[in-house]
């Protein structure tokens, strides 16, 4: 997708490095930043210079294969992908590329074995990309149906970025909203602005901008309101993990929309591709739900008179701070789940069907 008219995605390999753009930085600048140790991918994940679950797993695709550039020493890689997969606990998709890369150069000491590591990690890059455009394209009926009813802008609220930033490209949630604006239907995104870290105002509401889609930044707490007002015509977001029942685990405050959402009638969709569905764990209980630094609660950060960032804090210094980042959707708050092979209810069945499984 663009940025000032130019198409980028959000990772690359180029001169032997990879390439990612900072997303810490954002809006306020547009830094391209390169990762040339399997440790520095390690620390972009963690700090977040990159994020969302597509691209956390794309990243870590990388981290291997970087690993392998480094030292194609079987107990070095087989660490950094255990600490790729400590990096961020919540998201699946870490875990899946890890495992899908270790899988691909298990027992290869050849020297072909970096090219197999980097084809790899693209592929997994480039087979993100083309699920989220078939997520945008099955997501496109959704809102298709909506504006034909209405004959109307059709207003979609989001929550957190699950946008082309937090994938490779198309994004998750945004793709259907991209399709159809594509299209010419009127759309217009309540963005949720998504504490502590902001992603919907700093990411979503930005890209939306450089793709010239009308948006409006609201305050987390806002969207009950607007729903009660029928000024919400549906609801769609991502998710870092989804369970084989349909339990949608997100960005912490999705669970708050749904409910809001399901009080007021108001269709409630999650997107994802394939790599975000965990067929393992069976209780949502049992997903590991990271908690981050509480300073990402007490203190902000913003642009002052001088266009210079500064970070500020905001709370009483003697005030404590808890900072869980996701949580728990239950399928049965979930209208549907929209992936890159269809829509399907959030069950068991639904995915079961969809997936042959
Ligand atoms: O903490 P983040 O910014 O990595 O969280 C991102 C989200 O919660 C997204 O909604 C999710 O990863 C889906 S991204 C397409």
């Amino acid at each position: 997708m663009r940025i000032e008219g130019k198409d980028y995605r959000t990772i690359w390999f180029e001169n032997n490095a990879v390439k990612i753009i900072d997303q810490t930085k954002l809006p306020h600048q547009f830094i391209i930043k390169e990762l040339k140790t399997a440790k520095d991918a390690i620390n972009a994940i963690k700090i977040m210079e990159v994020r969302g679950a597509p691209l956390i797993g794309g990243t870590a695709a990388y981290g291997i294969a970087l690993a392998v550039q480094e030292n194609n020493d079987q107990e070095f890689i087989k660490k950094i992908s255990e600490d790729l997969i400590q990096s961020r606990p919540t998201a699946i998709n870490l875990k899946w590329a890890v495992d899908r890369m270790m899988k691909k150069i298990s027992g290869i000491n050849s020297d072909q074995v970096l090219d197999i590591a980097l084809n790899e990690a693209k592929e997994i890059c480039d087979e993100d990309e083309k699920f989220c455009e078939n997520i945008g394209i099955n997501g496109l009926k959704i809102i298709e149906e909506i504006y034909n009813k209405k004959k109307d802008t059709v207003n979609i609220l989001t929550h957190c970025n699950a946008g082309w930033l937090a994938t490779i490209n198309w994004g998750t949630a945004t793709s259907p909203i991209y399709h159809a604006h594509k299209k010419g239907i009127p759309i217009h995104v309540w963005v949720d602005e998504t504490r502590p870290r902001n992603q919907g105002a700093n990411l979503t509401s930005y890209e939306l901008n450089e793709e010239e889609i009308p948006n409006t930044i609201i305050a987390d707490n806002t969207g009950g309101i607007l729903m009660q007002r029928g000024e919400v015509d549906m609801c769609i977001v991502g998710t870092d993990r989804t369970l084989s029942n349909g339990d949608v685990c997100n960005k912490i405050g999705t669970y708050l929309k749904a409910l809001a959402a399901h009080d007021n009638n108001v269709p409630f969709y999650v997107a994802l591709p394939s790599s975000t569905i965990d067929w393992d764990i069976k209780n949502a209980k049992d997903i590991p739900i990271e908690e981050r630094n509480s300073e990402e609660l007490s203190h902000v950060e913003g642009l002052d008179k001088n266009n210079q960032i500064k970070k500020v804090l905001i709370y009483p210094k003697k005030s404590k701070a808890m900072n869980l980042a996701f949580d728990v959707t239950p399928a049965k708050y979930v209208t549907n789940l929209i992936t890159e092979k269809g829509i399907c209810e959030a069950s068991t069945e639904g995915l079961k069907k969809l997936f042959n499984k």
